[in-house]
């Protein structure tokens, strides 16, 4: 009896097995309720008394390595099954939740493909600037409005020193360390010494574009805001330029778009007149390009500036402003499937 004990311990040993149903037959055959375990316990019983206690430890012995033995075969067999496979082992547990891009940045991001398909090229600049490169490099004249406390976020122990009021400060900073031809596009954000409404906040985000070459015309700048409407909201929209005026443009336009809403029929959205604004634009005015250390005798320019809550507003139809800065995530989440 010792002797077929330590026989099939030998065998449990060396056992081998290719596949799953190879350990399973193997499990079947050692330790099944009809297994040549069970049948050895069984024979137990014929065992001489003086025996017994050696041959039921054997039996124990050879029991526990079978068990070992077959344990031991499925999990080497399970590693070698996903081995080559790519699982990634570093991986976090638990799904972790993705978060989704800021409608205001995937839009952002539409604006600056756009131009960058054009040609142009991105700038950054500071939210923090001074004086000069907001208003002084922009022609805009000392008592101009727009240096006034109610439009201007200013810094009491530093009067020169402001947040910027529009994404022109990052253009006038290119055109002072480049000579044309220039093709920037500056995104970025800018603040408004405003009340916070639905309509107004005190910051908000820009997207301005500056063209300086030698042979600039006013045809050209109205092909790029043409293309740049029909890309962003859709091949039938229709643009229409309406006299205005900035310190930095001559002569200025505000340019509108047929409301892409109702189409152009008219609608609450566009007041029923069928247009909506979207952007500044205007022909750089000489006087800013020698403010900037560019010879207006040799080159021309144009410039545009646009909103880019007032583009998002028109495509996903957001109406309150704050929306975009309170963080509500069911609000983040509705732009998902824009990502
Ligand atoms: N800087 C202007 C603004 O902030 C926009 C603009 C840029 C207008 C360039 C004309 C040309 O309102």
């Amino acid at each position: 009896m010792l002797q077929k004990i330590q026989d099939m311990l030998n065998e449990v040993e060396n056992l081998e097995a290719h596949s799953a149903e190879e350990i399973e037959a193997l499990r079947i055959k050692y330790l099944s309720k009809k297994g040549s375990i069970a049948a050895l316990m069984n024979d137990f019983r014929t065992v001489p008394a003086e025996q017994k206690k050696e041959v039921g430890i054997k039996i124990n012995e050879l029991k526990t390595r079978a068990f070992d033995k077959i344990n031991s075969l499925r999990a080497a067999f399970a590693q070698t099954d996903t081995d080559d496979s790519d699982i990634d082992i570093t991986r976090t547990a638990y799904p972790t939740p993705l978060g989704t891009r800021h409608p205001l940045t995937i839009v952002k991001n539409e604006i600056v493909d756009i131009f960058s398909r054009l040609g142009f090229s991105l700038a950054e600049g500071p939210e923090v600037e001074d004086d000069w490169h907001v208003f002084g490099s922009m022609n805009f004249a000392d008592d101009h409005p727009a240096r006034d406390m109610q439009d201007t976020f200013f810094i009491e122990a530093r009067p020169d020193v402001i947040l910027r009021t529009h994404t022109s400060s990052v253009q006038s900073r290119v055109m002072e360390h480049t000579q044309p031809p220039i093709r920037v596009i500056c995104p970025g954000r800018v603040y408004r010494n405003e009340a916070i409404s639905a309509r107004a906040h005190c910051f908000f985000h820009q997207v301005e574009g500056l063209y300086v070459d030698r042979e600039v015309s006013f045809t050209d700048l109205k092909q790029v805001l043409l293309l740049f409407a029909r890309e962003m909201f859709g091949e039938n929209t229709q643009i229409r330029l309406r006299p205005s005026y900035f310190p930095f443009t001559e002569p200025s336009a505000e340019m509108d778009i047929s409301c892409n809403i109702c189409g152009g029929k008219g609608c609450s959205f566009c007041k029923h007149t069928g247009w909506v604004e979207i952007l500044g634009c205007g022909m750089v005015d000489p006087a800013v390009l020698e403010l900037n250390g560019i010879d207006p005798t040799i080159y021309k320019g144009y410039a545009f500036g646009m909103g880019v809550e007032r583009i998002t507003n028109l495509k996903y139809q957001v109406k309150d402003l704050r929306m975009f800065s309170e963080n509500d995530m069911r609000f983040l989440k509705e732009f998902e499937a824009a990502n």
